[in-house]
């Protein structure tokens, strides 16, 4: 089942070949001119400058082929060549007929699937989760959901960053502050008796008052010493090595942390709507490296260089030097990038993915090139098989990424609460949701938050940085999470109304879709266009085309609800219409869906 579009091209470029024109001239585009045509090709222009000839003429002969088209009410030539189309009603009431029937509502599935992960989110053991982890968790989710509704076996993965040189940190100062932790980390390290499995699963109760806060209170001042004082650094470094190494008691205080952030994340991850199907930490891929190390080594492609050992990247032709691969520092440890280099192995084994997306700020850009290069070179990928998709910055109003007032980094946890309480005020102000159970009004405020921060980011093309304006974001007016919702939900009133009168007798129920008004062709022509818009979406790992779509929908819709009664027509109309109500529903609720914003029931 073809869009209206798509199937226009075909024709058209049909009748480009049946002239003895380069068919893919016949590109056929929505009209610049929507009130004289609904879709418009320029491929004569092109072609008279390749065969020389004059473009009205060709545009004509092209034109005449397409005359008797069933499809079409008018076909002309406009300006020095333009070819106008203009759809025949019955054509656009056959596609609304079969979008309404349809249970994707118009959307295709990919021809061939893959099998995609998608890593993103990369929060990390007690360090806040700032702007830049929502930015990759609203844009990861929404990929995932969009490869998966194409017909894509889709697996998300957090990537935990849990492991390294911050976790020796986090145990020095754990450990110093409280003696008795220390005395049972000692106690712990000096025990030969405990089996994997006991590293596995104890949970020594000396342990058990380490809280989130404490990491988030200790954390911070235990990388600042670290900076500054080259004993501490030693220090922590040692005891990196003590937890890589599995000594029982730092490996059992280290998955102490690892739990407590672990349950404070996932919370704050599913009040935003994200959830994760993999949760695996740099700390599962540990076993992979040694055997990695040797392996890169036996391929030739580990060079010494001043007491580390790195994977050259560099390639001819490039336009600036890449820094190469790092792999094992020269005080011997892995570094980011190898654990990066070795997750590629561990997915391997598992899921097998053809496509990995990872949905990370733009400023790891280079990073995620060097280690792809090098998963190139060792065989353990193909060439375009992962996909860094980076993003900008969220910023304040001075153009730097987003501090809060007092300068800090912005815990998710707190920019949910603070969009929440918006989205109260915003309700109130509007006078929605104040009659309803005080839990409902909750569920409600909570999916106007999300739909706020996540519509003001996935509106934009992700490589775009924008402006945190919660203000503007939570307006139930303009382009916005709050108004698609709102129209979303006014849909769905005059539709529980409908189906009263209907159950009662007073009017007809949905029927068949006939076209006739302007803005029912409109809002026909649009939602043909949903398939366009999750293509370029899928194509470019581009949300916004979906929003974008979202936010079209919405206002054609709301033209067509001003400018044709619906409840009050004759019975076939308003069964028409009440069909192209339903659809555009659905295919709203798809689409925000595909962006990770629920629709409540009322507001
Ligand atoms: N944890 C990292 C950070 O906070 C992000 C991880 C991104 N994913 C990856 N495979 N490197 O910057």
């Amino acid at each position: 089942m073809s869009d209206l579009k798509r199937a226009l091209g075909e024709a058209v470029e049909a009748a480009f070949a049946a002239v003895g024109l380069p068919a893919e001239l016949g590109r056929v585009t929505p009209s610049d001119r929507p009130d004289l045509a609904d879709f418009q090709s320029n491929g004569a222009l092109a072609a008279a400058k390749r065969v020389g000839k004059n473009p009205r003429e060709l545009a004509a002969a092209v034109a005449a082929r397409l005359e008797g088209d069933p499809r079409l009410a008018a076909v002309e030539i406009a300006g020095p060549g333009f070819i106008n189309l203009k759809l025949a009603e019955p054509a656009l009431a056959d596609r609304a007929n079969q979008i309404a029937a349809d249970p994707r509502v118009g959307a295709e599935l990919v021809p061939q699937p893959r099998r995609v992960l998608v890593d993103y989110g990369g929060p990390n053991v007690a360090k806040p989760m700032h702007v830049g982890h929502l930015r990759s968790s609203i844009l990861g989710e929404s990929l995932k959901r969009l490869y998966r509704f194409r017909g894509d076996s889709v697996v998300g993965d957090a990537h935990f960053g849990d492991w390294g040189y911050q976790m020796g940190l986090l145990i020095g100062a754990v450990t110093d502050e409280d003696p008795a932790i220390a005395a049972e980390v000692a106690a712990l390290n000096a025990r030969a008796d405990l089996t994997p499995a006991d590293l596995a699963s104890l949970e020594p109760a000396a342990f058990a008052g380490v809280e989130l806060a404490d990491l988030d209170r200790l954390y911070p001042e235990a990388a600042a010493k670290g900076k500054a004082d080259p004993a501490y650094r030693d220090r922590a470094r040692k005891l990196t090595a003590e937890l890589q190494a599995r000594r029982p008691g730092a490996y059992l205080l280290w998955r102490r942390f690892a739990k407590v952030t672990k349950v404070a994340l996932e919370r704050d991850f599913h009040a935003l709507g994200v959830d994760f199907d993999l949760w695996k930490g740099e700390s599962d891929v540990d076993h992979l490296i040694e055997p990695m190390v040797a392996d890169l080594d036996a391929k030739g492609l580990l060079v010494d260089d001043q007491g580390a050992r790195i994977v050259r990247v560099s390639r001819e032709g490039d336009k600036r030097e890449l820094p190469p691969l790092l792999v094992v520092s020269s005080e011997g440890s892995a570094m980011y990038g190898t654990t990066d280099l070795a997750t590629i192995l561990d997915r391997r084994q598992g899921f097998d993915p053809q496509l990995v997306i990872y949905a990370v700020d733009q400023r790891q850009a280079d990073h995620f090139e060097i280690v792809f290069r090098a998963a190139c070179l060792a065989g353990y990928a193909a060439e375009g098989q992962l996909q860094h998709v980076g993003f900008g910055t969220m910023n304040g109003t001075d153009g730097k990424p987003f501090k809060t007032r007092e300068g800090g980094v912005l815990k998710l946890n707190d920019l949910i609460r603070m969009t929440r309480d918006k989205a109260r005020e915003r309700l109130h102000e509007a006078g929605l949701g104040e009659d309803l159970p005080p839990e409902e009004f909750e569920d409600i405020a909570a999916k106007v938050a999300v739909a706020a921060l996540k519509f003001a980011d996935l509106q934009n093309f992700r490589g775009t940085s924008y402006v945190f304006d919660l203000d503007r974001f939570t307006s139930f007016e303009g382009k916005t999470g709050p108004y698609l919702l709102y129209q979303a939900v006014r849909v769905k009133s005059l539709l529980r109304r409908a189906d009263q009168e209907a159950k009662e007798g007073e009017g007809a129920a949905a029927g068949p879709v006939a076209v006739a008004e302007p803005a029912e062709r409109d809002l026909v022509l649009t939602l043909d266009a949903f398939d366009s818009a999750l293509t370029e979406a899928y194509d470019r790992y581009a949300p916004n085309a979906v929003a974008e779509h979202a936010y079209r929908l919405a206002q054609s819709f709301s033209r067509f609800y001003a400018a044709c009664p619906i409840l009050a027509a004759e019975p076939a109309v308003r069964a028409s219409r009440l069909t192209l109500a339903q659809t555009t529903l659905r295919q709203l609720e798809q689409a925000l869906d595909l962006l990770g914003i629920a629709v409540p029931e009322r507001m």
